[in-house]
C-alpha cells in the first residue's frame, strides 16, 4: 500500500498552473499540506484560492538562484516535492536565439538541478521532475524543449542514485491541455487538439489531472524510484 499523504509537507514548484496546480489540488485533496510557488504573486494568490485552505504560496522565480537558495534556507524538510516549472516558448533550431534557448535551459533543467541540490527532503519522501515525451520523440519545431526532456529524464535517474532512499521519479507527459499554450493562437490550438484527440490511441487530449494522479502515484508508491513515467494517450507509440 502506497504512503498517505495525510499530514506531509509537499511543495509544488510551478504549482500555479496547470499540471503543477492539479498536482497541487490532488496532493491537498489527500491531505497534504501544500506549498506553491512560481513568479506570478497573481498566478500564487489564484492558486491559493483554488487549493485551499491549508495550502501556502510564495512568488518565486526558480531562475534566480539567490533566490531559491534563500527559500530552501528558511524550509524546515519536505516530504514532497514536485518541480513542473515550464520553459520559456519553443521553436525550432533556427527560429530560437541562443539567449531564449539558454532561458528554457535554465527555467526548466537548471531549476530541478538545483531543487535537487537545495531542498531537504525526509528520508522516506520523494522528489518528482516533470519531462515531456519529446525526450523520445524528437520535434524539429521544438528540437531544445526535447533535450531538455532528455536531460531531465536521465538527471532523474541519477538523483534516485544520489539521493536514496528519497525516491526520485520522472513524469513525462504527452499534449496535456493547460495554459502552457495561452499565447497560441485559439484556432491553431484548437486544431492541434482535435488532431490529438482524434489520432492518439487514447482518443482523447490529455488533461492536467491525467498527469497528477500520475505524480501523486510515484510520490506515495514506496518501490517506485528512477522511474520515468509516460502519460502520453499513447502518443510514444502512435
Ligand atoms: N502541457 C503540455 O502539453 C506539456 C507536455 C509535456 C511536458 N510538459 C511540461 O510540464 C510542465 C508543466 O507544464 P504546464 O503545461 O503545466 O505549464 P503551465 O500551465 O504554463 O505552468 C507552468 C508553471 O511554471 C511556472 N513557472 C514558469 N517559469 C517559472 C520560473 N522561472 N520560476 C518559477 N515558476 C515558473 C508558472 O508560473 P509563473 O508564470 O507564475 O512563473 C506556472 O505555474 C512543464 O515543464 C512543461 O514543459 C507540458
Amino acid at each position: 500500500m502506497g504512503h498517505s499523504l495525510q499530514g506531509t509537507r509537499v511543495l509544488v514548484l510551478g504549482g500555479t498552473s496547470g499540471i503543477g496546480l492539479a498536482t497541487a489540488q490532488a496532493a491537498a485533496a489527500a491531505g497534504a499540506n501544500v506549498t506553491v510557488a512560481s513568479r506570478s504573486s497573481d498566478k500564487v494568490g489564484a492558486a491559493l484560492a483554488q487549493i485551499g485552505h491549508r495550502a501556502s504560496g510564495t512568488s518565486l522565480d526558480t531562475t534566480d538562484d539567490s533566490a531559491l537558495e534563500a527559500f530552501f534556507e528558511k524550509q524546515p524538510e519536505w516530504d514532497h516535492l514536485v518541480v513542473s516549472v515550464a520553459a520559456g516558448r519553443s521553436a525550432g533550431l533556427r527560429d530560437m536565439s541562443l539567449q531564449d534557448a539558454y532561458g528554457n535551459m535554465n527555467a526548466k533543467f537548471w531549476t530541478a538541478y538545483k531543487t535537487a541540490k537545495l531542498a531537504r527532503i525526509t528520508p522516506e519522501g520523494s522528489l518528482t521532475l516533470v519531462s515531456g515525451f519529446l525526450s523520445q520523440r524528437p520535434n524539429k519545431d521544438a528540437l531544445l524543449q526535447g533535450c531538455i526532456n532528455a536531460a531531465l529524464e536521465s538527471l532523474g535517474r541519477g538523483l534516485a542514485l544520489t539521493l536514496a532512499p528519497v525516491r526520485v521519479n520522472t513524469i513525462s507527459p504527452g499534449l496535456i491541455d493547460t495554459p502552457i499554450r495561452a499565447a497560441m493562437p485559439a484556432d491553431r490550438k484548437k486544431a492541434m487538439l482535435e488532431h490529438a484527440a482524434t489520432t492518439l490511441p487514447a482518443r482523447r487530449v490529455g488533461q492536467a489531472e491525467d498527469v497528477a494522479e500520475a505524480i501523486l502515484m510515484v510520490m506515495t508508491n514506496p518501490f517506485t524510484t528512477g522511474s520515468t513515467v509516460f502519460i502520453d494517450g499513447g502518443g510514444m507509440v502512435a
